[in-house]
């Protein structure tokens, strides 16, 4: 478990399924994804997630908020499964419920997450890429320290017709970590 100001990042809990499910069916928290999840897929998600926890200690983190104990969404270091231009990676990625945005919690368990991967795990690099118009993300990315890079890429996991298919990716080096932590 990982502690900040206000947040636990903690390994999933059965009754986070409930609240995930209602976030992975919120079209204005899916807006830049392809398609709303099911309490299905969005179970079984969960249980992917859980899974890489229990086996490496670290992935997409179940995120609380420690004064109200709730449950608000995950924030926490992935390694993609698919091929992307820049592999092999680490990405830190962040999916709130809406109620809970504009609060800066996600910059801040984001932050928690670049600190265990280049401090525990010592990553050289963690990078983070959102398709095009997703700037609420990429504030996050600025938020964070993570420099925007030239390269833009096509995701292989969405269709080539949709035009959410073009991402643009941020990346921090281990380098830079250890001067940018002190700014922020
Ligand atoms: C991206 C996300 C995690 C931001 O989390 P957050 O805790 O609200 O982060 P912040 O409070 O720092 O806000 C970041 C930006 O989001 C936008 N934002 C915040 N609250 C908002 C709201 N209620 N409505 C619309 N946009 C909002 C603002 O652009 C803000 O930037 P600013 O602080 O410079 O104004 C959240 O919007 C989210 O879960 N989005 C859906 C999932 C997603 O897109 N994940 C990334 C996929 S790669």
């Amino acid at each position: 478990m990982l502690e900040t100001d206000r947040l636990l990042l903690r390994q999933w809990q059965p009754t986070d399924r409930e609240p995930f499910a209602k976030l992975n069916a919120d079209p204005k928290v899916m807006e830049f994804f392809p398609n709303l999840l099911s309490r299905e897929a969005s179970d079984a998600m969960a249980d992917q997630i859980q899974a890489l926890i229990e086996q490496q200690g670290w992935d997409l983190w179940a995120v609380e908020i420690k004064n109200t104990q709730q449950f608000i969404g995950y924030v926490g270091l992935h390694v993609p499964t698919y091929d992307l231009p820049f592999n092999p990676c680490v990405e830190v990625g962040w999916r709130l419920a809406y109620e809970f945005w504009g609060n800066g919690y996600a910059p801040e368990a984001a932050l928690m997450a670049l600190k265990f991967g280049f401090e525990s795990l010592n990553l050289a690099e963690i990078v983070s890429f959102t398709t095009m118009n997703n700037v609420r993300s990429q504030r996050v990315m600025e938020k964070i320290g993570m420099q925007r890079s030239s390269e833009t890429f096509p995701h292989p996991k969405v269709s080539v017709k949709s035009e959410l298919r073009e991402h643009c990716l941020y990346r921090l080096s281990h380098c830079e970590w250890t001067v940018t932590k002190n700014n922020i």
